[in-house]
């Protein structure tokens, strides 16, 4: 079954995990090591602002809207499986002018963004 749902604290370790997963971590503009502590600060402030995948109830994406800025990860393990779109479609249309920033490094991350004819800008 899969549900989308509002953030809560439970969540919170899964996007720090993706954020610090190896495999993603260099593709956020942010690439630098989260701390449990400084999550916590985080989403204690901003949490809210973020949605959670879950595919039989376990969290398998995130997506996160802070200050109009886009924040989106998938778990590898499911990757091109639709889910990437399903959470930027869930958001687009509260925020249809949406600051995209993409590293210059993250091809599929840019790939992802054309396709859905999303502009962003490219940073290092
Ligand atoms: C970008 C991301 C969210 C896409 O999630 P997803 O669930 O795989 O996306 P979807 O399955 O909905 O769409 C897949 C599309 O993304 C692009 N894409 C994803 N991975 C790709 C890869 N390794 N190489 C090339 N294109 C890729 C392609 O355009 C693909 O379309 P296709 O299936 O027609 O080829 C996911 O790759 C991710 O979490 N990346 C790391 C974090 C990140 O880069 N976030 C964006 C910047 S904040």
């Amino acid at each position: 079954m899969i549900i989308q749902v509002n953030n809560n604290k439970i969540y919170w370790e899964f996007i720090r995990s993706l954020r610090n997963d190896t495999r993603l971590s260099d593709s956020f503009v942010d690439h630098t090591y989260i701390s449990q502590e400084s999550q916590e600060k985080y989403m204690s402030k901003y949490g809210s602002s973020y949605y959670i995948y879950l595919l039989n109830n376990i969290p398998v994406g995130f997506i996160g809207v802070v200050n109009n800025d886009l924040r989106i990860a998938v778990h590898p393990d499911y990757y091109n499986k639709g889910i990437g779109t399903e959470l930027l479609y869930s958001i687009i249309r509260e925020y249809p002018f949406l600051d995209i920033k993409v590293r210059k490094t993250n091809i599929s991350g840019q790939q992802f963004f054309d396709k859905h004819k999303l502009t962003y800008t490219l940073v290092d």
